[in-house]
């Protein structure tokens, strides 16, 4: 090679060098000001919402939501509230105490209802402690916003035994429970018009939920070709029209499928705003008839390259990555509880100084459900992975799934939890988030389990 090529080739080198690092540089500016623009945004939340200096008691504004909602409507209700002029304090109903309960007057209970009929993670803790406790709360008038879906059988189930607890102890209804069944607009209307009438203001707007926007299917394929498993398709998405909007790890989208528009179905994100696009990934369902599931059919087999898709997102506050930022984070799932472990994997990439990241996944063959293997390959490369156990059941006699891992691997799980880390749960709730859980009580303990949920360190997508 002569002395100019070797020059070109020098220059070459040194200028990829400076674009990646220039690019780095540009990165971790983005971070860096979207992580002060959230810090910001909590701490005028806060500010707004403090109680005035006079030391009126403020009206408790307590939620419990897997999901989001119920969070989302219980700030909607506290800042109502505040704007006129009446002092609130929002807490999730886990962090309530029966002591500060004895000592409220005025509370609005905004819970969701889980499982078959439970209390959402974030208010397991009042539900098992709390509600079991003999007091007398003569002095609370309260009023009840119980979230549900009336296809499960016990329809707000959660919402109604919480309103029942409550009276029992004597406490006064302000008005009596509304239940919302999934976003029925009359049920949120009239939340609101009582809210407005206990705040003495009706010159509101209606509160309405986010619209849902046209987006466009980009690219579709199936991941698990061969599986015995139902098709996994991995989901390409951007908008129709305008901008793409933001997102953090651990977020939702709610689909509208023409089948059933009015019962829009929840898929965890599996991509970040710096992707450009919306990744889902959709498991195929099939009825017991044959018949396809109504939005993931339509979405892994029905709806074409380009055609609309109705479609928005939904921030999954309990499911982000929160004060956990600077933790080590256990990641555990199977299927297509891969999304929530993937945008959780590719935020901790795009971190400059990142704690270190254990994956558990499962699934079921190797050869046909090892999907994303290149991408898990590079994370263990790179370092952002400090172990990946996958675990396949179906490739040896013996069932072996995640939660058994989880025991064989005891000892790491409690040297990572003493080390401060977070374990975030992402997949299946029948079979695995139930085994999971079992396995992490048996090794950390049930109370030390409960405790890091309490601590936002032990949080769940499962769905
Ligand atoms: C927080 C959250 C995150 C989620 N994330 C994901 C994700 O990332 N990926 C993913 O694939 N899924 C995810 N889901 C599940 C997803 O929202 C849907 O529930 C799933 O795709 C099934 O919806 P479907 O409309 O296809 O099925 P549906 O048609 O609603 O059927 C679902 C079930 O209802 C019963 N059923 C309904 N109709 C009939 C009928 N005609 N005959 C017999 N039985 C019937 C059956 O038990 C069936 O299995 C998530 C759910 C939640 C709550
Ligand atoms: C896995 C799962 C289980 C649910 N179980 C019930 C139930 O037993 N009863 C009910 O009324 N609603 C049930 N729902 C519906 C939720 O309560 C409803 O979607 C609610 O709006 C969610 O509010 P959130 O986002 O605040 O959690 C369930 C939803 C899911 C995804």
């Amino acid at each position: 090679m002569n002395a100019l090529a070797l020059l070109d080739t020098g220059w070459l080198r040194l200028a990829a060098a400076a674009a990646v690092l220039l690019s780095y540089a540009a990165l971790c500016a983005l971070v860096y000001r979207a992580e002060r623009a959230k810090r910001l945004r909590a701490e005028h939340d806060a500010a707004v919402l403090s109680p005035p200096a006079h030391g009126a008691t403020p009206v408790l504004v307590a939620f419990a939501s897997q999901t989001g909602f119920a969070e989302q409507l219980a700030w909607q209700s506290a800042r109502l509230l505040h704007t006129a002029g009446v002092p609130v304090k929002v807490v999730p109903l886990g962090a309530l105490t029966l002591d500060e309960l004895t000592r409220t007057e005025h509370a609005l209970f905004i819970v969701s209802t889980y499982g078959e009929g439970d209390a959402p993670d974030n208010g397991a803790r009042f539900a098992q402690q709390v509600m079991v406790a003999d007091a007398k709360l003569p002095q609370l008038h309260h009023a009840v916003l119980a979230l549900g879906d009336s296809s499960y059988a016990h329809f707000c189930g959660f919402g109604r035994r919480l309103d029942a607890w409550l009276q029992a102890r004597g406490a006064a209804a302000l008005f009596e429970r509304i239940e919302l069944d999934n976003e029925a607009a009359a049920a949120l209307t009239a939340w609101q018009h009582q809210v407005s009438r206990l705040a003495a203001t009706t010159d509101l707007p209606d509160w309405q939920a986010p619209a849902f926007d046209d987006w466009q299917l980009v690219e579709r394929r199936v991941l698990n070709a061969g599986s015995v498993g139902a098709p996994v398709c991995h989901l390409t998405l951007a908008p129709a029209t305008g901008t793409l909007p933001a997102w953090e790890a651990g977020d939702l989208v709610q689909v509208c499928a023409p089948g059933d528009p009015a019962r829009p179905r929840e898929y965890t994100i599996a991509s970040l705003p710096a992707d450009g696009r919306v990744h889902l990934l959709v498991r195929q369902e099939r009825h017991a008839d044959g018949s396809l599931g109504c939005a993931s059919g339509w979405l892994t087999a029905q709806v074409s390259i380009g055609e609309p898709v109705w479609l928005r997102l939904r921030p999954h506050s309990s499911f982000r990555i929160g004060d956990n930022a600077a933790r080590p984070l256990v990641l555990i799932g199977n299927g297509t509880g891969f999304a929530g472990m993937r945008s959780h994997l590719k935020a901790r990439a795009a971190m400059a100084q990142r704690p270190p990241v254990w994956l558990l996944f499962g699934e079921r063959q190797s050869a046909h459900d090892r999907y994303f293997g290149d991408e898990i390959d590079g994370w263990l490369a790179q370092g952002v992975l400090a172990h990946a156990d996958l675990v396949f059941s179906r490739d040896q006699a013996e069932r072996i799934y995640v939660q058994h891992r989880l025991l064989e691997r005891a000892q790491r799980l409690r040297e990572w939890v003493a080390e401060g880390a977070a374990i975030y749960v992402c997949g299946s709730l029948d079979g695995m988030a139930a085994g999971v859980d079992a396995a992490l009580a048996h090794v950390l303990g049930a109370h030390e389990l409960a405790l890091l949920c309490d601590a936002g360190r032990y949080r769940r997508d499962v769905y």
